[in-house]
């Protein structure tokens, strides 16, 4: 099995969602060019929501104006729905992430429509996507809990799943929302997931509010796992999902990956370096253990 990890940097789009201190666009860039200096190549640029619901996500057009979308790196941005798609294809996204949920509650009060409903306004946007090139991921929330709903059983997660691949999704993250996740409950699912779906094209999105992302990390990679979600300093949470906190920190996950013998293809000190820069910038100490044991070494 391979030793090489694919992260998926969040900080831009899930790290700085919540943040009640919104960054410019200059400083948005600024981070995602840090970012990819680093050695992370796949970097959340932003979401084309409505900057009614996510007013700090406002602007990403901008944002992807200000990046080289034809270098080799990966920039998704979040879509909605079909505005959102006229959006990001007019602003030249090259790839597209959709969001759906296992659970009715959080659908609703994320995206304001159920679980079907989502999945209908998913499928077009999917296909018109693919039509013009640019690459389409899935997320589901709530893994395994949700915060409306408490627990989610695997049997709500898998027919999320199955429609995202059957319209056209590259891949589907596997979103532990407000970290609830176990590693008994993370395997449990992946067990049940892993009898349809191929391995290689599950990723896993753990937030860290238990302090748990990193043992449901070890989980994942036990099963096969090889692409994680993280975000710099450990930024991060759904405004909708009340009680989230951060995303699992991206050092954590790399210090933790490279001394496991994996290859992240990531420099950790420069990576440190950044998450500093951000929360310096946003007034915080990162969440990050391992930016701190840097920071104080
Ligand atoms: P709605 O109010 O039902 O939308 O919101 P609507 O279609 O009724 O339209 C209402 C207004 O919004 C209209 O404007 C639309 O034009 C506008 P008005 O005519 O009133 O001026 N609108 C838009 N504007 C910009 N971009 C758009 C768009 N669509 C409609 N795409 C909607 C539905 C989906 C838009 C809203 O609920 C929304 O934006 N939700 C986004 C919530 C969000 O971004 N959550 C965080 C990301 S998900 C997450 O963090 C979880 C994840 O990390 C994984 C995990 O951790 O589990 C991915
Ligand atoms: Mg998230």
């Amino acid at each position: 099995m391979s030793n090489t990890i694919r992260l998926v940097e969040v900080g831009p789009r899930d790290g700085l969602q919540n943040e009640a201190r919104p960054l410019s666009v200059e400083q948005r860039l600024e981070l995602i060019q840090k970012l990819a200096d680093s050695g992370l190549t796949e970097i959340e640029a932003g979401s084309f929501v409505s900057p009614n619901w996510v007013p700090q996500m406002a602007n990403t057009d901008q944002v992807l104006a200000g990046l080289n979308l034809k270098d080799a790196n990966h920039y998704p941005v979040l879509v909605p729905n079909q505005k959102g798609l006229d959006a990001a294809i007019q602003a030249g996204a090259k790839d597209i992430a959709v969001f759906g949920a296992a659970s009715e509650s959080f659908s609703q009060k994320n995206i304001n429509c159920s679980i079907e409903e989502s999945l209908n306004r998913f499928h077009p946007v999917a296909a018109q996507a693919k039509e013009a090139g640019i690459r389409v991921r899935g997320y589901v929330s709530c893994l395994v809990a949700c915060p409306y709903e408490g627990p989610i059983q695997p049997a709500q997660v898998v027919p999320v799943v199955r429609a995202l691949f059957e319209m056209g999704c590259h891949e589907v993250s596997l979103g532990d929302t407000i970290g609830r996740g176990t590693p008994k409950s993370i395997k449990a699912v992946l067990d049940i997931l892993l009898t349809e779906f191929p391995v290689e094209r599950l990723a896993l999105h753990c937030h860290d509010t238990y302090g748990m992302a990193l043992a449901n990390i070890m989980a994942g990679l036990e099963r096969g796992i090889r692409v994680f979600d993280s975000s710099v300093g450990g930024a991060g949470g759904c405004p909708y999902a009340p009680g989230a906190s951060g995303n699992v920190a991206t050092e954590d996950v790399v210090y933790l990956l490279e001394q496991e013998g994996f290859n992240t293809g990531v420099n950790l000190s420069t990576l440190v370096d950044t998450g500093r820069w951000l929360f310096d910038l946003l007034d915080k100490v990162p969440a990050s253990r391992v930016n701190l044991a840097y920071s104080a070494g």
